[in-house]
């Protein structure tokens, strides 16, 4: 099983570029922008990873952030990461970006944009990689905010394909971002929200995505399975969702297998992602061996969880079709 999937051709849907960031690295690059840590090695860093829930995840990753810097620092973050997923078999990805964590620190946007840019080519060229980035707006910062950020990508419009929205949940529910997602919708942008496991309001956060915002897709989304009418509205509209197993197994001490299968018996669009692979060390397919061994799941399980995501990616028809045949042609080997 761990060579099968090993081998089989995936998609990543739900990565945050940040959360790539490897203890080493950001002890490599603290010492080159001359920034100051907390901790004298990496592995005092990764002993301090203690996250139970969302908010206690997120202060981690924003302070470790504070280390990119210039161009190469994104550069570098980036292709380190497409190094990793391609030795997984991830042949498509379309990464997040948190572009506030960086500006609000004084990075210009096209410091950011354009080290990560770079590497996605050099990714494509060298490592066989194909990519499209989405740009993120932080939730718990003003919608006046999201919307300036919007404005500012709009240069670089063509090196993005959609927006999300990450950070915490908490009190900070899709309709807050309405305009802005309108706004983004109008640019020609794909749009995404995460529904992340268990927040105050979940069902209702899903519910403003499928009917106020109209996302093309939701990140997480595992609470959709305790409403009924919610289940129905995802399958009807064959709404994909980017779930993260390790991810969960913080916040929810399991795997969500069972809620995986579910998904899979109910004909939604689930796929398997890693979120931030360097905190919850899982990359894509440390992912899937842990999830096919606590689920008990088969080749075709698998199979259908990769297919899901080369379906639901943002890709056009003839790319699309080329990577299912490469799957299929895999599977049938
Ligand atoms: N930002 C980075 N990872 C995140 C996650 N899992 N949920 C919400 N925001 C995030
Ligand atoms: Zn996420």
């Amino acid at each position: 099983m761990k060579a099968f999937i090993e081998g089989m051709p995936k998609a990543e849907l739900h990565v945050h570029l940040e959360g790539t960031l490897e203890p080493e690295h950001i002890f490599a690059l603290a010492q080159r922008n001359n920034i100051e840590l907390e901790y004298n090695t990496p592995e005092e860093v990764v002993a301090a990873y203690d996250f139970h829930d969302l908010p206690s995840f997120l202060k981690i990753y924003y302070a470790a952030m504070n280390v990119l810097c210039e161009e190469e620092d994104f550069y570098e973050l980036t292709y380190q990461y497409f190094e990793k997923a391609a030795a997984d078999k991830v042949v498509y990805c379309e990464p997040f970006f948190d572009p506030q964590g960086h500006t609000s620190r004084g990075v210009a946007f096209e410091t950011i944009i354009k080290g990560i840019r770079r590497a996605q080519e050099d990714a494509a060229k060298n490592l066989d990689i194909e990519s499209n980035l989405i740009m993120c707006f932080l939730r718990d910062m003003s919608a006046e905010s999201a919307m300036e950020h919007l404005e500012m990508c709009l240069p670089y419009k063509d090196w993005i394909i959609g927006v999300g929205l990450d950070s915490d949940e908490k009190d900070n529910p899709p309709s807050k971002f309405e305009a802005v997602f309108a706004r983004a919708r109008e640019e020609g942008f794909k749009l995404t929200m995460h529904c992340d496991v268990n927040q105050k309001d979940i069902h209702g956060h899903i519910r403003e995505c499928l009917d106020l915002i109209k996302v093309d897709r939701i990140d997480h989304g595992v609470n959709s399975l305790e409403d009924e009418e919610l289940i129905q509205d995802i399958v009807d509209q064959g709404l994909g969702l980017t779930v993260c197993p390790v991810s969960n197994r913080f916040v929810v001490q399991s795997l969500t297998s069972n809620e995986i299968r579910e998904m899979l018996n109910r004909g939604m669009k689930a796929t398997v992602n890693s979120d931030d692979p360097a905190y919850f060390r899982a990359y894509m397919n440390d992912n899937f061996i842990a999830l096919a061994e606590e689920g008990n799941f088969s080749q075709e399980d698998l199979v259908q969880l990769s297919r899901n995501a080369f379906d639901i990616a943002w890709l056009s028809d003839d790319k699309r079709q080329k990577y299912i045949t490469k799957l299929e042609q895999y599977a049938a080997s």
